[in-house]
């Protein structure tokens, strides 16, 4: 097919080009026909312009533009001319002109559209991820991508700029454990053994820092066989980041460096650095959360002390046997009427506790179920505590710390939504430090890495390793936004004795800690400097600055929520020579 190529984007031309004969080549947006003349707004991923085709200037031409329809592919050139008063578009950045067609070629038709090209299309996502290169010509798809691409620049830039150097570590390794499943590929030529796919470069970076690299950062791809959600893929990006001689301090700086220029050069905002710090116990004990949203308030208070020589049995010997009572309260919460309380009674229940507990606090006085068994002076104590004025109603849990804490944690975030109190131009930004360096899987019946097993113990709570182990906190971090987990990292062990420690803590035994990381160890053995690094979830940025609720949203072809690709219909069986050619049999 001959066409004419471009001389001009869809959204390059203004009044200045007035007078000049020009080439757009794109799709056909929309059409109207209009007194006996066809306008069209032609779109490419630069913006679109409205060209026009009349009868008068040309019959042949114009009943060429009869046969447009939406989605054809066309080249028009025409003279650019100012389009009559009053029927600009002060929307459009071509909105004071449009281009009179001189010359049309239809390079390519195309079928009726499952969904129409429209910015506010609302359709079903499956159906916009089966036709996702039709998804992707609407303008708020390519706005993310757009997005995507500056932030890459934008790391590049930034990262090039503090001497640190771009590595590429291996798609194919050797599985590495950061808590989540790997995905395993079969190897052809070695049968019976399988790759890996990274869940992130952990154990390459720390061998550069080992190889002398002492400032590395990739933008990479990480694979996790995980259950899904709104924040989660199964391949995701991240921005990964080492560096050797540093504390945690100069980690964060960096980090912060960063986000400041993404936050000015992509938002406009300029973010006041240093972050504030949480501790892991105050993020929990305040917020109920380790990713706390602290764009609104709703701070906890614990009420262990006050209930626990009170006459309500259940509060009383929770808080006897270290279990904790906490809460918080609900500003305006009194007004609540009874079904709302039953149905939030319900929501708590469903998360795993025996119920939930409410004093309402009136300009009478207290009014609670609960009154008559805690007694009206320690219902006055529990709203001082938790800060109550007349008006609201304060939200009791009891039960095991963390399940408390998580438990509170989930319903202050419910009550936030419901009452709409999260302003949503609002840019928090925290770090999380001092997490305990173990959980205990009770699936596992183990210790695991709360962030991963090469992290270090923080110096002060060394003992504690051989003496309660559970208590005792890594030197861990992590970036907060909006109350989304955007970055985590840590200060790595840099000793083999350590190393094999908390091996061994986390059950890892000395073979098994060979077979698997041996050439961990065995790097360690011949000058390991001190380092540390964290990795950014670049999807999850990416979603927040783009102001999407879904990670799928900022990523050209993803996955939903159960794994699949719906486009290319991914996974797909394969053929019986592939499987015996790797030495594979179905079960
Ligand atoms: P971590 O496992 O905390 O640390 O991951 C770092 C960041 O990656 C993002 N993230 C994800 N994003 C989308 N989909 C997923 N399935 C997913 N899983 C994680 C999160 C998270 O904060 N190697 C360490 C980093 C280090 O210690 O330097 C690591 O991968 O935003």
């Amino acid at each position: 097919m001959q066409y004419k190529k471009r001389t001009h984007t869809g959204g390059e031309l203004r009044s200045s080009h007035i007078g000049q004969v020009v080439t757009l080549t794109g799709w056909v947006d929309t059409r109207r026909d209009l007194g006996g003349v066809i306008f069209i707004d032609l779109r490419d991923r630069y913006g679109k312009t409205q060209i026009v085709f009349n009868p008068k200037f040309s019959e042949t031409i114009y009943s060429l533009a009869k046969e447009l329809r939406t989605e054809f592919v066309i080249s028009v050139t025409g003279k650019v001319e100012k389009r009559p008063a009053g029927t600009e578009n002060p929307k459009l950045g071509t909105g004071d002109i449009d281009v009179l067609v001189e010359e049309l070629t239809i390079i390519n038709k195309a079928e009726t559209t499952p969904f129409p090209i429209d910015d506010k299309l609302d359709t079903n996502e499956d159906l916009r991820l089966k036709y996702r290169y039709l998804d992707l010509r609407r303008a708020p798809m390519q706005a993310n991508l757009l997005l995507r691409h500056q932030m890459y620049q934008i790391t590049r830039r930034y990262f090039d700029e503090f001497n640190f150097i771009e590595v590429e570590t291996p798609v194919l390794m050797k599985s590495t454990p950061e808590g989540a499943r790997d995905f395993l590929v079969p190897s052809r030529i070695n049968p019976g053994k399988f790759y890996a796919l990274p869940q992130s470069p952990q154990t390459y970076k720390q061998i550069l820092m080992v190889a002398g690299y002492d400032r590395y950062f990739q933008i990479v791809k990480c694979f996790r066989d995980e259950d899904l959600r709104a924040d989660r893929q199964l391949e995701f990006t991240q921005i990964d980041i080492e560096m050797s001689f540093v504390d945690e301090i100069d980690i964060q700086t960096i980090v912060e460096g960063l986000m400041k220029r993404f936050m000015k050069e992509i938002k406009g905002i300029d973010v006041t650095t240093p972050f504030p710090r949480l501790t892991y116990k105050e993020a929990m004990e305040g917020y109920g959360s380790d990713k706390p949203d602290l764009r609104f308030d709703l701070k906890f208070a614990d009420f262990s002390d006050i209930v626990k020589d009170s006459g309500f049995k259940v509060f009383a010997e929770n808080a006897k046997k270290g279990g904790v009572v906490a809460g918080f309260a609900v500003p305006g919460g009194a007004s609540y009427t009874r079904n709302q309380m039953d149905n939030l009674v319900d929501f708590t229940k469903s998360l795993g506790v025996g119920g939930l507990a409410y004093i309402k606090l009136t300009e009478k006085g207290i009014d609670s179920a609960i009154e008559k068994f805690l007694g009206n002076e320690i219902c006055k104590q529990i709203c001082e505590a938790a800060g109550a004025k007349p008006g609201d109603n304060v939200l009791v849990v009891s039960d095991a710390w963390q399940k408390t804490y998580s438990t509170l944690g989930t319903l202050r975030l419910e009550i936030a939504k419901r009452m709409n109190l999260i302003d949503e131009n609002k840019w928090n930004l925290h770090w999380v430090v001092d997490f305990p360096m173990f959980d205990y899987s009770e699936e596992e019946k183990r210790h695991v890495a709360m962030h991963h097993p090469f992290t270090a113990p923080k110096p002060e709570d060394l003992a504690l390793l051989d003496t309660d182990p559970t208590k005792a906190r890594a030197r861990a971090y992590d970036l907060v936004m909006n109350g989304n987990e955007v970055a985590g990292g840590s200060i790595r062990i840099y000793d083999s004795a350590m190393q094999s420690k908390v091996f061994g803590l986390l059950g890892i035994g000395t073979e098994e800690a060979k077979m698997k990381f041996g050439f961990m160890l065995d790097a360690f053995k011949y000058g390991a400097p001190p380092h540390g690094g964290i990795a950014f979830g670049f999807d999850r940025l990416a979603m927040l600055f783009a102001g999407v609720k879904s990670i799928r949203d900022v990523i050209a072809f993803p996955k939903t929520s159960s794994g699949i690709s719906l486009m290319d219909d991914n996974p797909s069986e394969v053929d019986k020579k592939q499987l015996d050619e790797l030495h594979i049999k179905l079960k």
